[in-house]
């Protein structure tokens, strides 16, 4: 590592976790991430307020995970924690509360493992969704995940960076059979449903990071959480999934274009 940040990041392109970074204004992205990110919100307003009310979903639904006592949580696809972050919301409420952070990104690595330094039950993995046994090798053996006890495993804008090819639909079942009953999954991921042109346009230039986007319909993404138990309101656009308050939900929740829901692993009878 050079000047903090790792050796391999590459500069010449793009990266959708320093974007996303630059849209919930944090300080850990460059100028080439930038100018994606104004040419992004020159075309659409909306894709900007997606990414935070993305972060807003994951926060209610760790928050309602705490209520229902899971108290370890993996994060995959986490990007960079800024402030109110799933160790803070989750830490807030119980204190002993544990968080893996996972996500491709070298950077956002990098600054996860320097945010979190000092806290003794979080965690951070440089890995790929793609490799779920990775994932799951790599947080057992950190030793801060036990997953013979229920799990919030988060997958919060992140299914969509993986394309159909990849088959994502295998990969949540890797996760999901390795979680004990009583564990919750939680999904948001963008979609093409009820979305305007010019919201599917934004969507299209992510094709110049190393993760395009991939927009699925709500069928496809109820289809991740397999036979689990989806939690009421269901699998709705994001702003309708158990809002802090009525007045926080305006007249167009779709404008988000991304789909938010919570299941539960409920142990099958018998
Ligand atoms: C839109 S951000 C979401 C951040 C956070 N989960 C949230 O909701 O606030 C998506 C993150 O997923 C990461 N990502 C993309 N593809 C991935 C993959 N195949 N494996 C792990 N992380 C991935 C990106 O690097 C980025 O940090």
């Amino acid at each position: 590592m050079a000047d903090g940040l790792p050796t391999e990041i590459d500069l010449s392109r793009p990266s959708a976790a320093r974007v996303y970074d630059y849209f919930l204004g944090g300080a850990h992205n460059f100028e080439i991430d930038r100018q994606l990110a104004e040419q992004i919100a020159s075309m659409t307003p909306n894709l900007a307020a997606t990414m935070r009310a993305g972060r807003e979903f994951l926060r209610r639904a760790v928050r309602a995970l705490l209520d229902a006592g899971i108290d370890q949580f993996l994060d995959i696809g986490s990007g960079i924690p800024t402030v109110g972050n799933v160790h803070e919301v989750a830490q807030a409420a119980n204190p002993k509360a544990r968080v893996v952070y996972v996500d491709i990104d070298p950077v956002a690595v990098a600054h996860s493992r320097e945010l979190l330094a000092g806290n003794d039950l979080t965690g951070v993995i440089h890995a790929d969704l793609r490799q779920p046994e990775a994932i799951l090798a790599a947080s057992r053996s950190m030793g801060l995940l036990d997953l013979d006890r229920p799990v919030g495993i988060l997958l919060a804008g992140v299914v969509h960076f993986v394309p159909d090819a990849d088959r994502p639909a295998d990969l949540l079942a890797t996760l999901r059979a390795a979680a004990a009953p009583g564990s919750f999954l939680v999904v948001s991921h963008s979609t093409f449903e009820d979305q305007p042109q010019e919201m599917l346009d934004a969507q299209r230039l992510s094709a110049r990071t190393a993760t395009e986007i991939t927009l699925r319909s709500r069928a496809e993404i109820t289809g991740f959480f397999g036979d689990w138990t989806i939690l009421e309101p269901g699998v709705v656009h994001m702003p309708l999934w158990r809002p802090d308050s009525p007045s926080d939900v305006d007249a167009h929740p779709e404008r988000f274009g991304a789909f938010g829901g919570v299941a539960r692993y409920d142990q099958p009878a018998g």
